[in-house]
């Protein structure tokens, strides 16, 4: 297939065939699906891919047994973990170092070494930091004050920068279903559902939150819920 054509073979399938999918293909789709495009490049996400049918099982209740999610072959749960903040910050000055020293101009290198530590070691953990809502308070009112002088970004309140991780993750689902579709595999993205028992299940900390739930397997006829609907192009395009 075509991209074009991957694009209009994907579809929400709510029910599939009784037949197996190849978990290894499954996994080559979030490995491609990792490659996503993300937020200051933190990756803070987790792909938890379900194929134990116990689990499963389990999982469909907690899908409040949508026939997406009881007819599915594997389930994928997409989680955000905000989190992994200092983790994921400490890790990506290590390997944007490596990238300078691999990439940069000598008399370069020591300059951008000293910004993504920057970027990484300051900028990030204030950013992603949060307590009950008040560093999103704190900050919010930083960038104002800054804002008076120059452009900046003004989506820093703690509700913000969750927003911020669940678009990034919701984006890495895309390129999974995308991937699936290129496999001749479908899937349906799923957000119907009991995140406290999910998180239960699969035994998440606190900080994870469960962004969706993509089921998987091949369609059966009845997977198909008609024609593609979509408002009309024109009502949604604006060319400035
Ligand atoms: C974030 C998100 C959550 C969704 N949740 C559900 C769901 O719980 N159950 C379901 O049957 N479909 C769900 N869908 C699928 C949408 O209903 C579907 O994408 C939409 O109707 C367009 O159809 P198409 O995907 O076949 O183009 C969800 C889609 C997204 C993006």
């Amino acid at each position: 297939m075509t991209f074009e054509e991957i694009i209009n073979y994907r579809r929400s399938v709510r029910y599939y065939k009784d037949a197996p999918i190849d978990p290894e293909k499954v996994q080559h789709c979030l490995e491609l699906a990792s490659l996503s495009p993300n937020s200051s490049n933190m990756q803070l996400w987790e792909f938890y891919h379900i194929t134990d049918p116990l689990i499963l099982k389990r999982l469909s209740v907690a899908c409040l047994n949508q026939q997406a999610a009881t007819t599915a072959q594997q389930m994928v749960v997409f989680v955000t973990r905000q989190d992994l903040y200092r983790k994921r910050a400490k890790k990506l000055i290590e390997l944007e170092s490596l990238n300078v020293l691999n990439n940069s101009p000598v008399e370069k290198q020591e300059k951008r070494v000293k910004t993504w530590k920057l970027y990484y070691g300051y900028v990030m953990p204030f950013l992603y930091s949060r307590f009950l809502g008040i560093f999103g308070i704190f900050r919010k009112i930083l960038v104002s004050i800054v804002g008076l002088f120059r452009p900046i970004t003004y989506q820093v309140s703690e509700a913000d920068v969750r927003v911020v991780v669940h678009k990034t993750c919701a984006l890495a689902a895309q390129t999974f279903m995308l991937a699936m579709a290129n496999e001749g595999y479908d899937t349906c993205p799923m957000e119907g559902l009991d995140s406290r028992r999910v998180k239960r299940l699969l035994k998440l900390p606190i900080g994870a939150q469960i962004n969706m739930i993509i089921s998987c397997g091949i369609r059966d006829n009845r997977g198909v819920w008609g024609d593609r609907m979509r408002v009309p192009f024109d009502e949604i395009y604006k060319r400035v």
